[in-house]
């Protein structure tokens, strides 16, 4: 099989959907690879590293995209991308279809075989492609918050950790899921004091355990919450109802009533946000003022540390990789639960049901189709 790796055009996006160490595994095992030139220069990955791992550099997207059986990239294509959509063409990539009326409808008339990292699920029923991002972002949410509390930055002027005989700050994280564990684990390690709040009481006494006596957990409700951002120096958002907006719980009120200077990061921002004055930011512009309370609400924090982001996502992606090429689509597609559930359009037919009922399609099941 032929496997195409393009230079990723959205704005800001600088990870890269195989690494040189994914084309060794590919290219011994028979497939050809072929990646745009620059596709890993931002993630740190040069072209000699993609050649001298057995890769064949393309000198652009055309070449990458008209000579590739499988299209594997890390952002859903943007409209300059469209043109290269073709029957017979698999594309695994993040692809976020419900917002977009418009890509979906390109990838069914081109007859596309779109594969979303973010609908394929696993035997424990979690999402194993969105999960390294959840930790990158989940920790980097530490960093950037002890980074907005400093000072020049319109923080409080806190160091986290503080001193021997000067407290440290208080790090408030809502939602013990993923991003908030993984806050934790950063947080605790810069000797902050932490308090997780969670809805699921069962988490919070895994939590409890997994942390040992390190963080205050708080049963999830509107006492509970402002009580405790009104102490908070950092507040993390990291709540997530799968498939839904995310609900405000912190309000307005509540981040009027919080410490001047003190720090918002609002993870859950992807998903529209956990607090009520948080609005998506970019890379470029990322943290605003409310009532003096710093807010860093970057849509997509990962890309701020390509490098790493790009090893954990292809760690996770490269075995659906390597089952793709291996046995071919549509045998994978059949014998492989989690792929099945990835598969978003399949030969001119919309497979994924939570994408047609947001954009009122009609659907069908692609194991009803491949039958
Ligand atoms: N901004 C970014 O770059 C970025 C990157 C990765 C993930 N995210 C987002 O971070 C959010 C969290 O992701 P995750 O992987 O940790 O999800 P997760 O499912 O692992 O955890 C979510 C947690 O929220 C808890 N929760 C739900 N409702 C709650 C409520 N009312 N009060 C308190 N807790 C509540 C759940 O019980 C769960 O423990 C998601 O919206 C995800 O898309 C954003």
């Amino acid at each position: 099989m032929i496997i195409g790796v393009p230079k990723e055009v959205k704005d800001h996006e600088s990870r890269v959907g195989i690494t040189p160490a994914g084309v060794k595994a590919l290219t011994e095992a028979g497939h050809k690879v072929l990646v745009e030139t620059h596709a890993g220069e931002l993630s740190a990955f040069t072209d000699d590293e993609y050649q001298s791992a057995g890769a064949e550099i393309a000198s652009s997207a055309h070449n990458v995209w008209g000579n590739a059986d499988m299209v594997v990239k890390v952002k859903e294509p943007i409209e300059k991308e469209y043109g290269f959509f073709r029957e017979g063409l698999v594309l695994f990539t993040y692809l976020h279809l419900a917002p977009i009326p418009v890509l979906t409808e390109k990838l069914l008339e081109k007859k596309v075989i779109a594969i979303a990292y973010e609908t394929i699920r696993d035997k424990a029923d979690t999402l194993p492609l969105l999960t390294p991002m959840s930790e990158v972002a989940g920790r980097m949410s530490v960093q950037v918050g002890a980074s907005y509390l400093e000072k020049e930055k319109g923080g409080r002027g806190l160091l986290l950790g503080g001193v021997p005989g000067v407290p440290p700050a208080n790090v408030c994280i809502i939602g013990g899921g993923i991003v908030g564990t993984n806050a934790a684990k950063i947080a605790i390690g810069m000797g902050a004091k932490v308090t997780i709040v969670d809805l699921n009481l069962n988490r919070l006494r895994e939590l409890d355990d997994i942390f040992n006596g390190k963080v205050f957990t708080l049963a999830s409700n509107s006492y509970n919450i402002s009580r405790a951002v009104q102490e908070a120096d950092l507040v993390i958002g990291g709540v997530l109802i799968p498939g839904a907006a995310a609900p405000k719980i912190v309000t307005k009120e509540m981040v009027a009533k919080m410490k001047k200077g003190a720090v918002i990061v609002d993870v859950a921002i992807d998903q529209g946000g956990c607090i009520e004055t948080a609005k998506p930011t970019t890379h470029s512009n990322p943290a605003y003022e409310v009532n003096g309370v710093v807010h860093y609400c970057v849509t997509n924090m990962p890309a701020a540390v390509p490098n790493t982001s790009t090893l954990a996502l292809t760690n996770a992606t490269f075995p659906y990789v390597m089952r793709l090429t291996q046995m071919g689509a549509k045998k994978a597609i059949l014998s492989d639960d989690g792929i099945r559930d990835g598969v978003n359009t399949y030969e001119g037919t919309l497979t994924c049901e939570p994408v047609a009922v947001s954009q009122k399609k009609s659907w069908k099941a692609v194991r009803e189709l491949l039958a």
